[in-house]
């Protein structure tokens, strides 16, 4: 699929069919994940995917709001490592890397005929514990993937003319 139909066509899908994802499918999806940009190569994912059943409801359950969770037959949890690692501005950068990682899974997803959605509502503490992930690392968020089982409309967008500025700020 084309790139730009791709971005049109990508939704956050949160209710999924009951059939699993091929194993090519999904190794192709993370593959977009591994080929991400990140600040000075770093690299600083790393992916859990959850596909048992009683650990997509445990999952599920921390998701606060997000119970549907449960019914995607994957959950991807998007960890960042090396977390004390900042940019010449100062600024950290894995949460930002892994961002730019999972938006990528997102893309390639649809062009797998498959939905997801970002999860960034969870209890944070009890799911690292859950998941056993070391206190250094962060837990960025989840991502749920599947067959869509649901057609939403398209969200509404900003114009361009509040997004866009010319030259400096100005507002
Ligand atoms: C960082 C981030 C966190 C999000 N967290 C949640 C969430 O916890 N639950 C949920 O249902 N959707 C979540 N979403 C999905 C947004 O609600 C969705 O992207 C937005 O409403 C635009 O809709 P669209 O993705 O269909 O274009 C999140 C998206 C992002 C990028």
């Amino acid at each position: 699929m084309e790139l730009y139909d791709i971005l049109i066509k990508r939704r956050s899908i949160r209710a999924y069919k009951n059939e699993p994802i091929p194993e090519e499918k999904l190794l192709k999806i993370l593959e977009a994940a591994r080929l991400a940009q990140s600040a000075t190569n770093r690299q600083p994912w790393r992916f859990i995917i959850i596909q048992d059943a009683a650990n997509r409801k445990k999952i599920a359950e921390l998701c606060t709001g997000n119970k549907w969770a449960a019914d995607a037959p994957v959950i991807l949890a998007g960890v960042a490592v090396d977390t004390n690692y900042r940019m010449g501005n100062g600024r950290p950068a894995s949460d930002i890397d892994l961002s730019i990682a999972l938006t990528q899974i997102s893309l390639a997803a649809v062009d797998q005929s498959l939905g997801t959605c970002w999860i960034g509502s969870f209890k944070y503490d009890e799911a690292m514990h859950y998941l056993k992930i070391p206190k250094d690392n962060l837990l960025v968020g989840f991502m749920t993937l599947g067959y869509p089982d649901e057609s939403p409309t398209a969200k509404s967008r900003k114009p361009m003319e509040e997004i866009i500025f010319h030259e400096f700020w100005d507002e």
